[in-house]
């Protein structure tokens, strides 16, 4: 049996140990042959692939990024299934593992609707996905903010200044959320729950009042209550979705006004993807890769592995998608006792 693995939407930290994780148990357990399909669904239309015999993933659990590149491209765009097929009969390619979020998993549902063989593996770092406990990626994003949030308290406690770090997360401030907790923030703003500008000026006063060096770590999707939609100012992206970014610059313009404290602003935008993945990252990644060898094996196609508990678990596409994985309320409340 022939594979062909694909990557697509925004990259993530353990796409690599997804990709040894598949080809690994594929050719040690059932002798299976492996391709990868170049920048995601582009590489399925276009019938665009690489080799991966088992030396090409060797030592790549650890590497950021993927091998195979990603894009944002639309398999309907240009291809679609007959294309696809066409393509997968011509190279000898049995069946597609395709690792992805909402978007690319809602692609590869469509596909297998009308009968290609597809499953599934999550991944995101904004961990939105429904139907998964925890997204690989994730945990590296928040050790990577977690580190840069530290690094900015030190410099803002030198100054006595109001220190504003923006971390990513389009419609779920899961990472605001960790990395704020880890970093002991006095205010985390995130996409689910609308804060004033005057509650946030609030808790800053009230930390600088007791010395210390204010902390606010807002999420990029972070929506403040006078405002309707997220700060975006730089166009949309492939898929037609505002490009965001910025709300910390906004928010540390107002601090400073109502306050009268100087604030710095950070956006640490894609750093929190990039690198090396962590431990708990790569055993995810590596889980995820192997399980997703025995949906194939198995036959069921539309569905993606997913982690419940400790226990690696298949479901159905469509449990990923409609849903996102929010803050719940008593997380955020949590949370926010620790604010001001
Ligand atoms: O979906 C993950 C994510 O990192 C979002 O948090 C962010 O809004 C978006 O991707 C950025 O996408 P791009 O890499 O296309 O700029």
């Amino acid at each position: 049996m022939k594979i062909g693995i694909l990557t697509s939407g925004g990259d993530c930290p353990g796409l690599n140990a997804v990709i040894r994780g598949a080809v690994l148990k594929g050719i040690k357990i059932h002798g299976q042959e492996f391709v990868g399909f170049r920048d995601g669904w582009r590489g399925v239309v276009e019938g665009d692939i690489i080799e991966l015999p088992r030396q090409s993933v060797r030592g790549i659990s650890k590497q950021g990024g993927t091998i195979l590149g990603t894009s944002r491209t639309n398999p309907f765009d240009g291809g679609g299934p007959e294309v696809i097929k066409a393509h997968m009969d011509r190279l000898g390619i049995d069946a597609i593992i395709a690792i992805g979020g909402e978007g690319t998993l809602a692609a590869a549902k469509r596909l297998t609707d009308v009968g290609l063989k597809i499953v599934g593996v999550p991944k995101t770092v904004d961990n939105d996905l429904d139907a998964t406990d925890y997204t690989f990626g994730f945990d590296t994003a928040v050790e990577i903010a977690t580190e840069a949030i530290d690094r900015l308290r030190t410099t803002g406690e030198s100054h006595h200044r109001c220190m504003i770090a923006e971390v990513m997360g389009r419609h779920v401030g899961w990472i605001a959320l960790h990395a704020g907790m880890a970093s002991g923030a006095h205010a985390i703003l995130i996409p689910e729950q609308k804060v004033s500008v005057e509650q946030i000026a609030e808790w800053v006063s009230d930390a600088h009042e007791r010395g210390r060096a204010p902390l606010v770590v807002v999420a990029e999707g972070f929506v403040p209550e006078h405002l309707e939609t997220p700060h975006s100012e730089r166009g949309l992206d492939t898929f037609g979705r505002p490009r965001l970014g910025g709300i910390g610059e906004q928010l540390c313009a107002q601090i400073e006004e109502i306050t009268g404290i100087e604030t710095r602003a950070t956006i640490l935008g894609h750093i929190q993807r990039g690198g090396v993945p962590t431990a708990y990252d790569r055993v995810l990644a590596t889980r995820l890769g192997m399980a997703a060898i025995d949906s194939v094996v198995e036959g069921t196609w539309g569905t993606m592995v997913a982690l419940s508990g400790t226990e690696i678990v298949h479901v159905p596409f469509e449990a990923a998608l409609g849903n996102l994985k929010t803050v719940p309320q008593s997380r955020y409340d949590e949370a926010a006792i620790l604010f001001g």
